[in-house]
């Protein structure tokens, strides 16, 4: 089986408003639809849905979220069992734009934006603005963008800041390959298509993020495993939690 190897994609450098990455994060819409990201995202939180006091604001962060549309989608599946969530939308690229905060708005969901680093976010001391543990973080199509120096420290700050991690990368392994290979015959465009196979070069299999997690910041019950054709599935919920934790 192939080695890990993170390298650098293209969308991570292009400007937001360069045509090629406006077109590559449409083809990214298309392929979470296509992978059935959201689905598997609405499952892995289940954890929290379930210890959800309907009166509290439940504390979401999404790292990497993009242009937010993928959180939309959960939002629009869940808003009818999480009617009050406070919404962290952390990128290093501003690209929430003003009718997704909209459309938030409408489902109750408070909506804010971080435009830092992640690796800034992990170095930094949480701002007294922002939850110091938030219920739920979430990452889809990011972990993989870390090197192996990186990853344990940004998983260290993760497991520090929250009760629930759920993660859905791309999956290192032969269909996942060929997928992405294939991936123009979805009119997926050159940016995109270049981008996938680097993702599947970087992203994880078997138990290598379990591997990675830190264990000194609380009693966690980890999952990992493939979830559908081409994605590898992480999560990681603390376990007895007290109400005033969950509070
Ligand atoms: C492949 S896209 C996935 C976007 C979104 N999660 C989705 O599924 O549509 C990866 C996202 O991570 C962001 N990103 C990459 N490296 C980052 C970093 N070091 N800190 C913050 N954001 C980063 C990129 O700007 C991009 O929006």
């Amino acid at each position: 089986m192939f080695q890990r190897a993170v390298s650098r994609e293209t969308l991570d450098v292009l400007a937001a408003s360069d045509p090629r990455a406006r077109r590559s994060r449409r083809d990214l819409r298309r392929v979470n639809r296509i992978m059935g990201t959201c689905g598997i995202l609405i499952r892995g939180m289940q954890p929290a849905i379930e210890r959800c006091a309907r009166d509290l604001p439940l504390r979401v962060l999404e790292l990497g979220a993009g242009d937010g549309s993928l959180m939309l989608r959960a939002a629009q599946a869940l808003s009818k069992s999480w009617p009050a969530v406070q919404l962290t939308l952390l990128d290093r690229q501003a690209l929430i734009d003003a009718s997704t905060c909209a459309a938030f708005a409408r489902l109750g969901w408070r909506v804010q934006t971080l435009i830092v680093d992640v690796l800034d976010w992990v170095a930094a001391p949480t701002p007294v603005h922002l939850p110091p543990r938030w219920d739920v973080i979430v990452a889809n199509l990011f972990l993989h963008h870390f090197n192996d120096i990186e990853l344990p420290e940004v998983l260290r700050v993760i497991a520090a800041r929250c009760n629930l991690f759920v993660a859905c990368e791309p999956r290192r392994a032969p269909l996942s390959l060929i997928g992405s290979h294939l991936i123009g015959a979805v009119g997926a465009s050159r940016v995109t298509r270049e981008d996938a196979v680097l993702s599947v070069h970087a992203g994880f299999r078997d138990a290598e993020l379990s591997t990675v997690w830190p264990h000194d910041h609380g009693n966690w019950q980890l999952q990992e495993h493939s979830a559908r054709l081409f994605s590898h599935f992480f999560r990681a919920d603390r376990r007895g939690l007290s109400a005033t934790e969950i509070a």
